[in-house]
């Protein structure tokens, strides 16, 4: 887990990058936000108190006897305590006078493809499919896998099993045969609920075959439930029960039990670009009290007024706790599309946000990044003066397309609001407030309310503002994870043994000399350059921020000198033709920028990066480039192509010194 250290010499992360941009929220948010600055002194007075305050945001069936019981690593928070989360995310809504509501503008790929669910209509859906899965013998505590496209019967399948009690674990509807079946057998799932398809980039994508292939080696799959998207041929074996068959005959009333706020509500496996997936396991209460506390003070939602979009897919972390949990929680109105950011058309993100008077939206640096590269012009077709909030997440975001977001995304208006958090962590954990924060380009800022994170250095000392080291957090919060399934002790050796008594969540960070917190990528990506501890994440931003640059990735070559050399992989932007002098401008633009440590070895301008289905780039096979190897496992790409293209551009290596 600890970057590589020279010899016995421990060398902190070092901090290179200096940014001097803020900007302040605007006094018209800031004058009626959610949360204000006093919720951080609240937290710190009593931090329980506080999140017990979040909790009542919720309707329990059964107030909680204990907010916190804590035996590290394993905690339990509001102990006692009973709800439905399914309740809380629809039918409270419902009753409360607001079941003509929209909570889902539903987008297919293909365009004039819409679906409008009100509370009201995801009240009946969830009951049906509820009624259906318990007509299956779907019971509490049973795991039901689910991999789907963007569809709204995605959500709901997720709402049914938390409605009875049952586990879902949702699989990226990217995930190969193999990688769905590994799923299944570690959750041990009874049930797969799947459609015959979906659309991306503009045609029906198959995914029954896939559950086909995997559930033939899963002889514990009782059912295959699948939902009609495409209308596309599909087999339908034994083990098969169209949802349109089974759910739409079922009674639209189901009444909700109430379950223990540790009852598991999902399992989801963590992208993790090495190792065995872990299945990351979130409870009920305290998930649902962070994920919509958060979602409320973050994105300063307004539930009669906003229109909210995440564009992630709901199989990511991201997706289940700010498209259905956090959300629905809140009775939001929000915004799900089905397909890809260039399906027919680059504009097509923003004509939704046009569309449907988008307010709040929370996107990827990488999708921001590509949004640069296609070119500002793109954008500027669209009016988007609704936005008033824009969210990031997912990795760091370098100041220059934070500033590019800003800009032309958010007409300089909106707060940007960098958001750090983790499948594990289940909820964001360091952001701005968008009513609260002078934020800075590139910076995460604070941890929230009620949250205790830190940097510290190799020993676990809290490291002095201007330094780098590790990020931790010291106190347990309402979504952490509770293990990983099955496996107690993997729980405790990843996360709690590089510290002691704190969570180590595998990210380098620095603190500036405001105490403000940048993330600084996978402490296992962090560079040794002659002594030095180089974040790629800091050379990353300084490449970004030279004006023909759209995306780099760097990674640190074995080299006979320096130890590592700082090999770096750049896009251009759009307009920007590749010439000769190109490598050595970016060199000392970065020697300029960060120091002559930071200087790469080596720039390969490439015409793409290879990325995870999640947006994540994989420098594991960058660097497999950069040290002349063989590449390795390439399964988890996103397109598995990209290799072949940077490969091919190695001949014109620039390198130099
Ligand atoms: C890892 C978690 C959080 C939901 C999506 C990803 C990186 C995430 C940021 C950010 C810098 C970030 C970290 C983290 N990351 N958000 N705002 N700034 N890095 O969930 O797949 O579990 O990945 O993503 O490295 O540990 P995930």
């Amino acid at each position: 887990m600890a970057p590589e250290t020279a010899g016995n010499e421990t060398q902190a992360l070092s901090n290179l990058l200096q940014e001097n941009r803020r900007f302040e929220p605007p006094a018209d948010l800031a004058a009626a936000a959610n949360v204000t600055a006093a919720a951080y002194d609240e937290a710190a007075a009593d931090r329980l108190a506080f999140w017990e305050g979040a909790a009542e945001r919720l309707t329990w069936a059964k107030r909680w006897d204990k907010t916190l019981e804590w035996n590290p690593p394993f905690a339990k928070w509001f102990v006692g305590g009973e709800l439905n989360v399914a309740y809380n995310c629809v039918d409270r809504h419902v009753e409360e006078g607001r079941g003509d509501k929209v909570a889902y503008y539903w987008e297919g790929e293909p365009e004039g493809d819409t679906r409008v669910l009100t509370y009201n209509d995801l009240k009946t859906e969830v009951a049906k499919a509820a009624n259906a899965l318990q007509e299956l013998g779907v019971g509490k505590g049973d795991r039901v896998a689910v991999y789907m496209p963007m569809i709204p019967e995605l959500p709901i399948a997720m709402l049914a099993c938390a409605r009875i009690g049952a586990i879902h674990s949702v699989v990226f509807g990217g995930f190969s045969a193999q990688a769905l079946k590994s799923r299944i057998d570690d959750a041990d799932a009874k049930l797969v609920i799947t459609s015959d398809g979906g659309y991306r980039r503009g045609k029906p994508s198959a995914l029954k075959p896939t559950v086909d292939e995997a559930v033939a080696e899963c002889p514990q799959v009782e059912h295959v439930l699948v939902v009609r998207r495409t209308g596309e041929d599909v087999a339908i074996g034994e083990k098969d029960i169209w949802w349109h068959d089974l759910v739409d005959r079922q009674s639209d009333q189901h009444t909700a039990v109430p379950h223990d706020a540790e009852d598991p509500l999902y399992i989801l496996y963590t992208s993790g670009t090495t190792g065995r997936p872990k299945g990351i396991l979130h409870t009920t209460g305290g998930y649902l009290t962070q994920t919509a506390w958060t979602h409320h003070a973050v994105f300063d939602l307004k539930p009669e007024t906003d229109i909210y979009w995440c564009t992630a897919d709901i199989g990511w972390v991201t997706g289940h706790s700010y498209i259905v949990y956090g959300p629905l929680a809140n009775g939001a109105t929000s915004v799900i599309y089905e397909g890809t950011p260039d399906t027919p058309h680059r504009g097509r993100f923003w004509e939704i946000v046009q569309k449907y008077k988008v307010t709040l939206l929370y996107t990827a640096p990488t999708a921001i990044r590509t949004f640069m590269k296609w070119g500002d012009d793109i954008p500027a077709k669209y009016d988007m003066s609704s936005l008033r909030v824009l969210g990031s997440v997912g990795e760091p975001i370098n100041p220059e397309a934070y500033v590019w977001y800003r800009e032309h995304i958010g007409g300089e208006r909106c707060p940007v609001v960098d958001t750090w958090w983790q499948t594990e962590t289940g909820a964001v954990m360091i952001s701005p407030l968008p009513g609260v924060t002078a934020a800075k380009p590139g910076a995460a800022m604070r941890p929230l309310p009620g949250i205790v994170a830190d940097v510290v250095d190799d020993q676990g000392n809290s490291v002095p503002n201007g330094g780098g080291g590790f990020l931790v957090v010291r106190e347990p919060w309402p979504s952490m994870l509770r293990t990983i399934w099955g496996d107690d002790q993997r729980y405790i050796d990843t996360y709690w043994s590089r510290f002691e008594g704190m969570y180590f969540p595998g990210d380098g960070a620095k603190k500036d000399e405001d105490g403000d917190l940048w993330l600084l990528g996978r402490v296992d990506d962090v560079m040794l350059v002659s002594g030095h501890n180089i974040s790629t994440t800091e050379v990353e931003s300084a490449l970004v921020s030279h004006p023909k640059v759209a995306e780099a990735a760097v990674v640190g070559a074995t080299d006979p000198v320096t130890g590592q050399g700082i090999v770096a992989f750049v896009i251009l932007r759009g307009s920007v033709e590749e010439s000769d002098d190109i490598a050595a401008d970016l060199r000392n633009h970065v020697a300029k920028t960060l120091g002559p440590i930071a200087k790469p070895r080596q720039i390969l301008v490439v015409p793409e990066l290879p990325k995870t289905r999640s947006g994540k780039i994989m420098r594991r096979l960058l660097r497999d480039v950069a040290e002349n190897r063989s590449i390795g496992d390439v399964t988890t790409l996103a397109d598995s192509t990209v290799m072949n293209l940077i490969s091919e551009k190695l001949p014109s290596a620039k390198q130099e010194d």
